[in-house]
């Protein structure tokens, strides 16, 4: 550390050049991310209140009734009523608090196992991991669709869980979450929805009258769903979010934090100290926007989402690996060679998308970052780069 501090112009300064390397989200070049802008506004309130601890809460009692408040509202977008949870610093908390609970809930099993489909999202892993869970994997159908006969033969006496992801990650399909639910009843599983991408897309694509298979609080079996304000929500990073439909599970697997100045409280967390702002932004953000204005937004991603999907069946030698169900693009070889070529072309060309071996698919997401123009200009690349792979 310096012995003396440097002004505050020469620190920008030097801020400026370091963070030169950082893409922008306007540049376009970021094709493969689920995260974009946060809205202006969220912006602004996040500044503002920025020094809002929420790990804290008896200190912070007007912020801690807007997160009630907040995961409520969000709870009845999800056809749920007095909803509960927590907003978490990303999906990958929000899963692991769910198998935490999951595991919590069923004390009585040894050696406990969740039951997940091959596309949920590699936070299970993790999760699995921290929490020494053992993960089985449904396997998928050629057009990467959850087998269910698969998935219902893995689930055994040491299930304490499954999930159903409600937009994947590699291409934004939704699992059956009804069949799922119909398997497991009578059972003592808990059944955790991973909508950390699709929350904030599901429920206005069906406004849009776009054929959405049931996935939320409606169908009954479901008892704890993921959905990330800092993805199509919008929000400022970091905002997960994690919505519980029983309140007596937050009194089982809550854990208890004794020593606060603001006084004792149980929470789901992973963390202790937690940023007020971000919750406080997507609160705002919420009520700026209403159903209306997200509705508009995801209607121009899914614009932009069918007018790539058209240009990429143009394309000879490659193909897309599905037909998009959300703003998620895949795109595979149609000889089935290896995709890494064409993202090693591409990503020179400074195009960043998501490449999934596993199912030889690269991945476009069309953010509300992403424009024509940048689309425009990235079939160019992409049709140059399997032409120089000899792919057509
Ligand atoms: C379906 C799904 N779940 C969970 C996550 C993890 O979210 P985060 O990166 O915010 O932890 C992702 C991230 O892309 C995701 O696609």
């Amino acid at each position: 550390m310096l012995e003396d501090g440097l002004k505050k112009e020469e620190i920008l300064k030097i801020l400026e050049q370091k963070l030169k390397r950082d893409l922008s989200y306007e540049s376009g070049s970021i094709l493969g991310s689920m995260c974009t802008e946060p809205l202006d506004f969220g912006k602004e309130i996040y500044l503002k209140y920025i020094s809002k601890n929420l790990g804290d809460p008896g200190l912070f009692l007007g912020s801690a009734a807007l997160e009630v408040e907040l995961v409520s509202e969000i709870g009845e977008l999800f056809n749920g009523r007095n909803i509960i949870g927590t907003i978490t610093t990303g999906g990958s908390e929000a899963n692991f608090i769910a198998l935490r609970i999951a595991r919590k809930l069923r004390q009585d099993i040894k050696k406990p196992e969740i039951v997940v489909s091959k596309s949920a999202h590699i936070s299970f892993d993790k999760a699995a991991d921290f929490l020494n869970i053992k993960l089985r994997k449904a396997n998928l159908n050629e057009n990467f669709e959850l087998d269910i006969d698969h998935f219902e033969s893995l689930i055994n006496e040491n299930t304490c869980g499954v999930v159903g992801v409600a937009g994947t990650t590699a291409l934004g399909l939704v699992d059956p979450i009804k069949d799922i639910s119909k398997i497991i009843e009578g059972k003592e599983i808990f059944l955790h929805v991973d909508a950390a991408f699709g929350g904030f897309v599901l429920p206005f694509l069906k406004r849009l009258n776009h054929d959405v298979p049931q996935w939320d609080f409606s169908v009954d079996g479901v008892l704890s769903i993921t959905a990330d304000p800092h993805k199509m929500g919008l929000g400022v990073i970091p905002s997960g979010g994690f919505f519980l439909k029983e309140r007596s599970i937050l009194e089982k697997a809550g854990f208890e934090i004794p020593y606060l100045a603001g006084g004792n409280f149980r929470h789901l967390n992973l963390v202790g100290t937690r940023p007020g702002a971000p919750v406080i932004a997507f609160w705002a953000i919420m009520k700026y926007l209403g159903m209306k204005g997200f509705t508009t937004i995801v209607k121009k991603c899914m614009e932009n989402t069918m007018y790539l999907a058209k240009r990429i069946e143009q394309i000879k030698g490659i193909k897309l690996a599905t037909r998009p169900f959300m703003n998620i693009v895949g795109i595979t070889t149609e000889n089935g060679t290896s995709i890494c070529e064409l993202d090693s072309l591409l990503r020179r060309k400074n195009w960043m998308l998501g490449k999934f071996e596993e199912f030889n698919v690269i991945r476009l997401v069309l953010m509300p970052h992403v424009l024509k123009e940048h689309l425009e200009d990235f079939l160019i690349d992409l049709e140059l780069a399997t032409k120089k792979l000899r792919l057509n």
